[in-house]
């Protein structure tokens, strides 16, 4: 593990009042790692072709972890000891304590420097993978920062996104303009009387139900993150679509793609559903995100726009054409099976547990809950698909499974 530190770049100018922020606030809050472990091959293999259905598993990849806060960078080098990964972010706390937890962990592959997204072609590195999560919203001109970061991605290259959803953070939103017309600040004494207050705020009130399940109000840096950010802009799903064309980004798949899909989920079951799947993609998702009201954040996978990537996971891809048949399929980690309390004619229920929204459960038949069984990485789609055709795209579709097409004749749509 090596660190360097680089000065910050953002013109040589006095630290941007973000940098200062998460030198007082680092993010997350001092973490103890626990007991993250290199993920199991099924696991990496999963994760490698949610993003690259075709592109064999390299030996090697380069990872960027930009804007890492204090144990991202940790933790994606620990779980993946075959990643070279390189992090940045402009906070010096956050470089200390990733630092110091790399330390702690005998972490041999990161590399870690003090340097701002807008400065990152400075590393002179390209990178396979870029993870960005959090953090282009906070940035003073977000484009700019995700366009440097699309310059040193490498030959197919993807990023990993995350940003801030305007709808389900409305109460943070009026929490944050409540807080600016008091001057409250992120002094301990003024946090302490903002906990004080939000104790007795209206259960009903939008923020209420943030309050009492996300963790980003367990404790106080988490809550001035949250609260007290002095730059925050949330983007809905067209807006995230036209950051990623303006910064020269194509749109991949989202991370989890059942909560925007008009067939997963308690949409399925209404009038509306077929209307909606008769829109194109990105107004589909644009719909779910009004219709579900409480989308926290957005995350998106993304490749450069430059027509050199024909991989693509987006939602429909065809397993039942000819040239699916050697494909293998493999079951998400967050996968799930439910027997009890199933309605009639079904045997299980099938669900991820990394989705947020209760409704997005796939209920299996006997025969269809038989062939999620088989799939264990090396079941080809030509044998699992004669039993139950239209289940396998369902478990794509809810995210229960992922396809490794590398070893087949490839990806047609
Ligand atoms: C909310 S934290 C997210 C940390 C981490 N990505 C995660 O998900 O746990 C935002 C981080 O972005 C960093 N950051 C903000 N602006 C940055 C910039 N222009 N360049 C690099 N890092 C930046 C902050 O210092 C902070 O550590």
């Amino acid at each position: 593990m090596t660190t360097t530190l680089r000065s910050t770049g953002l013109g040589g100018a006095a630290p941007d009042e973000i940098e200062r922020f998460y030198d007082e606030h680092a993010y997350p809050p001092p973490t103890v790692l626990g007991s993250v472990a290199p993920r199991p091959p099924l696991h990496r293999r999963a994760a490698h072709h949610l993003i690259w259905p075709r592109r064999p598993m390299p030996e090697r990849r380069r990872l960027l972890v930009a804007g890492c806060g204090t144990s991202q960078a940790v933790r994606h080098a620990l779980l993946d000891p075959d990643a070279e990964v390189v992090a940045i972010d402009i906070s010096t706390t956050a470089i200390d304590e990733s630092r110091r937890l790399a330390e702690e962990r005998g972490v041999r592959n990161l590399t870690l420097h003090r340097l701002a997204i807008e400065d990152v072609a400075d590393l002179g590195a390209d990178f396979d993978q870029i993870v960005c999560t959090g953090v282009i919203h906070h940035l003073k001109d977000p484009e700019f920062g995700l366009r440097a970061l699309r310059k040193v991605l490498a030959p197919d290259g993807a990023i990993t996104l995350m940003v801030y959803a305007p709808y389900g953070r409305a109460g943070v939103y009026l929490i944050q303009e409540y807080c600016r017309r008091l001057g409250v600040g992120t002094s301990s004494e003024d946090i302490a009387d903002l906990v004080a207050t939000l104790r007795e705020i209206p259960r009903e009130h939008p923020i209420g139900r943030l309050l009492r399940t996300t963790r980003d109000f367990s404790d106080d840096d988490a809550l001035a993150d949250a609260l007290l950010n002095p730059r925050d802009r949330a983007y809905s799903v067209p807006q995230l679509l036209g950051l990623l064309a303006d910064a020269g980004l194509r749109f991949g798949r989202w991370v989890r793609q059942a909560p925007y899909l008009p067939d997963c989920g308690s949409i399925s079951e209404t009038p509306h559903s077929r209307r909606i799947a008769d829109l194109p993609p990105a107004e589909q998702y644009a719909a779910l995100e009004l219709f579900r009201g409480t989308m926290l954040r957005h995350a998106v996978i993304a490749f450069a726009d430059d027509g050199q990537h024909p991989d693509t996971t987006a939602a429909e891809i065809d397993v039942t054409s000819a040239g699916a048949a050697e494909w293998q399929p493999i079951r998400m980690p967050t996968a799930r099976i439910i027997t009890e309390r199933i309605p009639p004619g079904f045997s299980a229920a099938l669900l991820n547990d990394a989705h947020t929204d209760p409704d997005l459960v796939l209920f299996a038949r006997p025969e269809e809950l038989a062939m999620f069984d088989r799939i264990d990485g090396r079941t080809s789609v030509a044998d699992l698909r004669a039993g139950a055709p239209d289940f396998l795209r369902r478990l794509i579709r809810h995210d229960l499974i992922v396809l490794d097409a590398s070893a087949g004749k490839g990806m047609t749509q």
